[in-house]
């Protein structure tokens, strides 16, 4: 696929949890669209659907929400399910919408045709480090895992000296002799370099990093950036990157997607949501991190006021009326209060879903 070419495609997704307080809406209505050679980023705060997002599109979602409403045993969950194929699509649990991934329909495929794109064509790095890895195998041999299931002629021999050559890459000290240990033996950082070897071993299209540097400290979140941005310069590869954090998107991302209540609240040129932000709430995050206002200020702004965004976010089973971010909006008018905005291409490639664009400016 050349360059600039839409690579994964998703139209108006939705995945909802099953949940003993009614369903959870963690991905509420999204659509947006990756390119070829592109590195997104998602952003947004804690809770909003990111996470569920990135399930979503690997087609693990629909599993993890069955799965739970099954183990569950409880009545209700289970009759979220049953109920679910009658109900309109806005109430039913489960993923409804489309992912499209070079022109595959991946929301239509079965487990076993998923298999073979998961890990080959598009790699996930999960949040959280502590699940990530086996403890009980060597991570010599869990590097090696992507080949291992999508290639049948692996030999051992080359597997060995890819895995060897992916660890170099991510540059994990002493690969050579600690590949064959547990991952017990390695550190946070290092636990992340493996990840991310794992990640690109089997030359995926598109790999999606779910927070790659929250759990670490400051000095190792530098680091895993630099291998990041290795990633991005010197792979063939679109990255969706995703955090809560704008400094860590600001570093790596092309274009950026702003998530709130399960929605995209924005979606746009990286540089663009970061010096002239049309969203009330990416405003509000923008202003949020010091690391943005100083980005500002070198670009030649005039020195912006710190501060967080009152309140706190919705409960995803019972979200405000109209827009939700409506009771924590500075700029809320009536109509916010009983109508959902559209998410709207106010310019060509950019999304912003606000009663209000156009009107608002950034203080
Ligand atoms: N298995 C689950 N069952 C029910 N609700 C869930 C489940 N997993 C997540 N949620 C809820 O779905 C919402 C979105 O969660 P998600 O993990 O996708 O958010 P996130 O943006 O990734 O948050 P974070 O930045 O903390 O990682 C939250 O309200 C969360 O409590
Ligand atoms: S629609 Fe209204 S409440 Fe929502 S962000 Fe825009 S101005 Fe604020
Ligand atoms: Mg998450």
């Amino acid at each position: 696929m050349p360059k600039g070419d839409k690579l994964l495609i998703v139209e108006n997704l939705r995945a909802y949890y099953p949940s003993s307080k009614g369903l959870v809406r963690a991905v509420d209505d999204v659509s947006l669209e990756i390119r070829e050679g592109e590195s997104m980023g998602l952003l947004g705060e804690s809770g909003c659907g990111k996470s569920s997002l990135a399930l979503a599109l690997m087609g693990l979602f629909e599993r993890v929400a069955r799965f739970q409403a099954g183990a569950s045993n409880d009545p209700t969950l289970l009759k979220q399910f049953k109920a679910g194929d009658k109900a309109p699509v806005e109430d039913r649990p489960g993923v409804q919408g489309k992912v499209i991934f070079r022109g595959k329909v991946l929301t239509s495929m079965t487990q076993e045709e998923l298999v073979e794109i998961r890990g080959k064509e598009i790699s996930l790095i999960p949040q959280g480090l502590t699940h990530a890895l086996n403890p009980q195998h060597s991570i010599g041999h869990q590097t090696a895992e992507p080949i291992d299931i999508h290639e049948d002629d692996a030999r051992l021999i080359d597997m060995k000296r890819r895995v060897l050559e992916y660890l170099g890459l991510v540059r994990l000290a002493d690969a050579g002799i600690r590949y064959v240990l547990d991952p017990g033996s390695f550190s946070g950082g290092e636990s992340q370099r493996v990840l991310i070897a794992m990640s690109l071993i089997a030359g995926p299209y598109l790999v999606i990093a779910d927070e790659p540097t929250s759990a670490l400290d400051v000095t190792i979140q530098r680091q895993i950036m630099e291998v990041l941005r290795m990633v991005k310069e010197e792979f063939d590869v679109s990255t969706l990157l995703i955090s809560h954090d704008a400094g860590v998107i600001a570093e790596l991302a092309d274009r950026v997607a702003v998530m709130y209540a399960g929605k995209i609240q924005e979606y746009g040129e990286a540089v663009q949501m970061f010096h002239h932000p049309s969203h009330p709430y990416t405003m509000g995050l923008m202003a949020s991190f010091p690391t943005i206002a100083m980005m500002r200020m070198k670009a030649g702004g005039k020195r912006p006021r710190l501060r967080g965004i009152r309140g706190d976010p919705p409960d995803l089973t019972d979200l405000p009326s109209g827009c939700a971010f409506h009771p924590r909006c500075d700029y809320c008018i009536d109509i916010c209060k009983t109508e959902t905005p559209e998410y709207r291409e106010v310019e060509p490639r950019h999304f912003v879903r606000c009663h209000r664009w156009g009107e608002i400016k950034q203080e």
